[in-house]
């Protein structure tokens, strides 16, 4: 039986109140399933609250982002440590917007990677292409690029508690997802370039694909042999929605 993780990027949204009628709603709407998780990644400040609300559901905490730092004098940031004590089991390192935003760098976003296995996070691990580099036929150099940091710098055996997620930066927020194709040939590429390190691994490896994922686009995404779940933003942010994703992953067992 396949496994799928079916994960919700808040990004920065929500308020108190608009995330307990989210949650409320996710946790009538999913009571588990054994081949599919599910996740929410709230902000920062909602976290604490997010892990009480969902105690005794089946539905797992994770953060956006995570400091490379420990501890100490660091300003704003948040360690992975900090993260696992108030309930995450997950957190999120290079998505898109903090590489382009925030100036975060492949080593950057390695150093952030072994700071959460560090901590007792599985870190989901983001990587995709612009739509420019796209064009010009530099996908596969760029993902391999954004791999390859992570795995000079934490070994490939550590992707045996890792995530990757396939997100085309001209995909996320636009409503033009990828086509189920174009997802599953990014997520062949990246699945043989962990195997060039460890086959066992890579086989083992889920592999989520994001970028206006919706609840009428996800079992085409699903359905290939290399997609083992969503990254999802936008439709994450309404219950109905985010529960029609999850149907279509448990509909794939
Ligand atoms: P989207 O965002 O589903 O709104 O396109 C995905 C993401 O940025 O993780």
């Amino acid at each position: 039986m396949r496994s799928y993780l079916v994960a919700g990027n808040w990004k920065m949204n929500g308020s108190r109140a608009a995330n307990a009628a989210l949650l409320r709603g996710l946790r009538d709407g999913f009571t588990g399933s054994p081949g599919v998780e599910m996740l929410v990644c709230p902000p920062f400040p909602y976290l604490a609250d997010v892990a009480r609300e969902l105690e005794g559901s089946a539905i797992r905490l994770g953060a956006q982002n995570v400091s490379q730092h420990e501890s100490g004098a660091f300003t704003g940031e948040c360690s992975a440590a900090m993260l696992s004590d108030v309930g995450c089991s997950y957190v999120i390192v290079g998505h898109s917007e903090r590489r382009a935003l925030m100036g975060e760098t492949s080593e950057d976003v390695a150093a952030k990677f072994v700071a959460a296995l560090s901590g007792g996070l599985r870190p989901i691990l983001c990587v995709g292409e612009s739509l420019d580099e796209r064009e010009a036929g530099h996908t596969e150099a760029v993902i391999d690029e954004q791999l390859d940091a992570v795995l000079q710098a934490a070994g490939v055996s550590t992707f045996a508690e890792a995530v990757v997620a396939y997100e085309p930066v001209w995909a996320i927020g636009t409503g033009k997802s990828a086509s189920p194709q174009q997802a599953e040939d990014v997520h062949a590429h990246i699945r043989a370039r962990v195997a060039g390190h460890d086959r066992q691994v890579a086989d083992k490896l889920q592999i989520l694909y994001g970028g206006s994922v919706k609840g009428d686009n996800a079992a085409g995404l699903f359905s290939k042999g290399d997609i083992d779940g969503g990254l999802i933003g936008g439709a994450s942010l309404k219950a109905d929605d985010f529960l029609a994703i999850a149907t279509a992953a448990m509909a794939q067992d």
